[in-house]
């Protein structure tokens, strides 16, 4: 993106100079579904990011251009907000958490431009949350006492909220978290109970290629909170039997079985799932660490398999994408990234395969489904950021 471009836009909306700041998207190495039950999840900043241009106005108004939906919408800070269930609830939704918060908000011309694909997995809605939220504490605030003291993880925890409670996604941190505290060459391995976190190099014999099915997902047309739900349940279920636990973090595939006969079927496998990610994830760890690429992509596959299986939030163009990357030579592992129920896949390739990796899985990938992909070779990148 060009800066100098993204303020001369901004211009032909909207009189004053902005401030740029961005927020970048991400994918999961491996850690699905597991954020919202207290478990853990390893992702990482991708080089694709959404931008805003913002300036403080005099008045209570706020004016935000979206220019992927070449649409602006206006409100005044005096009213309250309501969800309109377009691209512009992530935005109000974390002013609304602002005020909430009880943090300074005054009016601002707001342009936002998007280059995270949407609805492809890669968290285009945490980018838009992050960037928008960090604009407006920092360019608003600018000389106030809040101008130094956005701190990343309450920014990350304010923007998931404003996406539970006013998209009315039930997500989990892990989206927000990275796009806020993401660092270049690095993967992030977090603890979602207590939002610790340890930074891990990504090893520069490997890359990470992203493959875009191109079938959009909707999640919030309710599959992804009926998981969450199905979480839920079980938990309610075993709380019987283990008054101590708080969370499926709580609990081992030991006792899950154990109890196996009192839980529906169902509601069992979405369990085993979470249960067996958390394992997966702190095991491929301790593998990225000791540099064993080679099971660090078995823990991949084995990750895939239970999200088709298990949880059942995997789909035919997903397992397809899947099934050629793991025919190229040079995969280490493969897997599909996010929430699910289309989006991307991550793959982890040998450095100088993924370039032919990049060729033949498209093609491949084409001519079994009809559907030209999008494939990425993709470095870990920065989390949010204002731009000098
Ligand atoms: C979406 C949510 C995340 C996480 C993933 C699945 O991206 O926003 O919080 O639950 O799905 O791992």
């Amino acid at each position: 993106m060009e800066i100098d471009s993204l303020k001369k836009e901004f211009q032909r909306f909207f009189p004053g100079k902005p401030q740029i700041f961005r927020a970048p998207g991400r994918v999961n190495l491996i850690g699905e579904h597991t954020d919202y039950n207290d478990g853990f999840v390893m992702p990482a900043a991708i080089d694709f990011h959404t931008w805003v241009a913002l300036a403080p106005r005099s008045d209570s108004t706020v004016n935000i251009r979206s220019e992927s939906f070449a649409d602006t919408v206006s409100v005044d800070l005096k009213n309250s907000f309501a969800a309109a269930h377009t691209w512009s609830d992530y935005v109000f939704g974390v002013l609304d958490q602002i005020r909430r918060a009880g943090l300074p908000l005054t009016g601002a011309d707001i342009l936002i431009h998007g280059e995270v694909p949407m609805g492809a997995g890669l968290s285009s809605s945490a980018a838009i949350e992050v960037a928008t939220g960090l604009a407006v504490l920092e360019a608003q605030h600018a000389g106030s006492l809040h101008a130094q003291s956005v701190d990343r993880t309450q920014l990350a925890l304010l923007c998931q909220r404003a996406e539970n409670e006013f998209v009315g996604m039930r997500c989990g941190i892990m989206d927000q978290f990275i796009s806020c505290h993401g660092r270049r060459n690095h993967a992030l391995m977090l603890d979602c109970r207590t939002l610790e976190f340890k930074l891990l190099p990504m090893p520069p014999e490997a890359r990470m290629v992203i493959c875009n099915t191109m079938v959009k997902h909707q999640h919030a047309s309710g599959e992804y909170n009926q998981r969450r739900a199905a979480c839920e349940e079980g938990v309610r279920i075993l709380k019987q039997h283990l008054p101590s636990i708080r969370a499926l973090r709580d609990v081992n595939l030991e006792q899950l079985d154990k109890y196996s006969d009192t839980i529906p079927g169902m509601v069992y496998r979405r369990c085993r799932h979470v249960i067996t990610e958390n394992d997966r994830v702190q095991q491929a760890a301790s593998m990225l660490q000791a540099g064993d690429l080679k099971a660090f992509g078995i823990l991949m596959g084995e990750s895939h398999a239970s999200l088709r299986d298990d949880y059942e939030v995997s789909c035919r163009e997903l397992d397809i994408m899947v099934e050629l990357a793991n025919q190229q030579p040079g995969i280490y592992g493969a897997r599909m990234t996010g929430g699910g129920f289309g989006g991307c896949t991550i793959n982890l390739v040998a450095a100088a395969r993924a370039e032919n990796f990049r060729e033949n899985v498209a093609a491949a990938y084409e001519q079994a489904t009809g559907l030209k992909p999008q494939v990425f070779i993709s470095s870990a990148a920065d989390g949010a950021s204002r731009v000098a």
